[in-house]
């Protein structure tokens, strides 16, 4: 395949929400296929380990019936994993204004860096669009539920991590 019609969905997925999942199913059904790309290393300090954001991302993606997409890490550069797999393409939910900011700065670095590669943003629902993983690792970290926040894989692993309730999906 060229990759004219693979795009990347990067991101630290630390864990994957309602919201990641609306922009997968957006983008399943507008490319042909679709990379999510794990963040190896963040300098955040992950709540999960890489491994862990994989397979919470690949049960959530099957459960989806998603055949077009799949789960990969990557390290380094954005630019450098985008050649790599061929995408030319680079996927970003923008949720709010907030975001915007941020969101330009890196889409016009990666395209100081790769010019060929585009950056296109994807709108989620409005359901889901206030929806962030960090708030989401708060409220179970205080003891909330946030079954109707992350797939059931991803509650019951937060469940599991921080004693947080797992809605019971799991
Ligand atoms: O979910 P996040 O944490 O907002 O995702 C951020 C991500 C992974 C897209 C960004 O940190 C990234 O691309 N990191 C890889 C290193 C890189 O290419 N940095 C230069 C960006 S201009």
């Amino acid at each position: 395949m060229s990759g004219a019609r693979r795009a990347i969905y990067p991101g630290s997925f630390d864990p994957v929400t309602f919201g990641h999942m609306d922009i997968i199913r957006r983008a399943a059904a507008s490319f042909d296929d679709v990379v999510v790309a794990v963040l190896r290393n963040t300098n955040k300090a992950p709540l999960f380990s890489a491994e862990e954001r994989r397979e919470m991302l690949e049960e959530a993606i099957a459960e989806a019936g998603l055949g077009n997409v799949r789960v990969s890490g990557f390290e380094g550069l954005l630019v450098d994993f985008a050649r790599n797999v061929e995408a030319k393409v680079v996927l970003r939910g923008l949720r709010a204004v907030s975001d915007f900011e941020y969101e330009l700065q890196m889409a016009l670095l990666n395209r100081r860096l790769a010019p060929e590669v585009e950056t296109i943003f994807l709108v989620p629902g409005e359901d889901v669009s206030f929806i962030s993983s960090r708030l989401v690792r708060e409220i179970a970290r205080l003891g909330g539920d946030v079954s109707s926040l992350v797939p059931a894989c991803a509650s019951a692993r937060l469940a599991r991590r921080l004693g947080a309730p797992s809605g019971g999906n799991e």
